[in-house]
């Protein structure tokens, strides 16, 4: 099993493609991740934070002044934890959120205490994604290191063709192995 021994912390956002987060779950948990997840406020409206909890056996962190997160502890040790970052699907505002070094909930908080390489798969409306400051903050990210997957070309959730849906699982988690290979 190819990510044996490793600690995925996959960070669900509040896009559509959310609901294509719990079987990339499954999928790293099948190659022998442990996996944890953190999720923004936004994307607890689209996928309850129970399924992940079921999937992973985990709590499902997602705002660090809840009084039962201890919060040092939550984003510090998921810093600490991981073996890759992987934000999946990443929004254009979380996107815009980490290339400003703006930590104003967990998941970027975390993100920012990490020394873990960061996978980002980006999930938005393709006039979105084509917007020059996503573009900006995509590539402000990529030279400082971030690595992107995707998004693919495909049907968007509006029904129009463009780029913006979620990479394929399979491609994430392609990715994923590279990263974190040899070490
Ligand atoms: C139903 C719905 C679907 C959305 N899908 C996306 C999406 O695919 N990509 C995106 O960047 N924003 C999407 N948004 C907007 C984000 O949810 C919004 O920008 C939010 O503030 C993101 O917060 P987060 O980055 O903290 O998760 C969607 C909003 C709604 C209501």
């Amino acid at each position: 099993m190819s990510l044996e021994g490793k600690t995925v912390v996959l960070g669900v956002t509040g896009s559509i493609a959310a609901y294509k987060a719990p079987p990339l779950a499954r999928k790293l948990q099948s190659k022998g991740a442990e996996v944890i997840v953190v999720m923004t406020e936004a994307g607890t409206k689209l996928v309850d934070p129970l399924t992940f909890r079921s999937l992973t056996g985990r709590a499902v962190p997602v705002d660090m002044f809840e009084p039962s997160t201890d919060w040092q502890i939550e984003h510090i040790s998921l810093s600490e934890k991981a073996d890759l970052f992987l934000i999946a699907p990443a929004t254009a505002n979380t996107i815009g959120k980490m290339a400003n070094g703006i930590a104003d909930n967990l998941l970027t908080c975390a993100v920012m205490a990490t020394k873990a390489p960061v996978l980002i798969a980006p999930a938005m409306n393709v006039n979105m994604y084509e917007n020059p400051i996503v573009q900006e903050n995509i590539k402000r990210l990529e030279e400082l290191g971030y690595t992107f997957v995707g998004p693919k070309v495909g049907r968007l959730a509006t029904g129009i063709e463009g780029k913006g849906p979620l990479a394929d699982v399979d491609d994430i988690l392609a990715k994923a192995e590279e990263l974190l290979k040899g070490r």
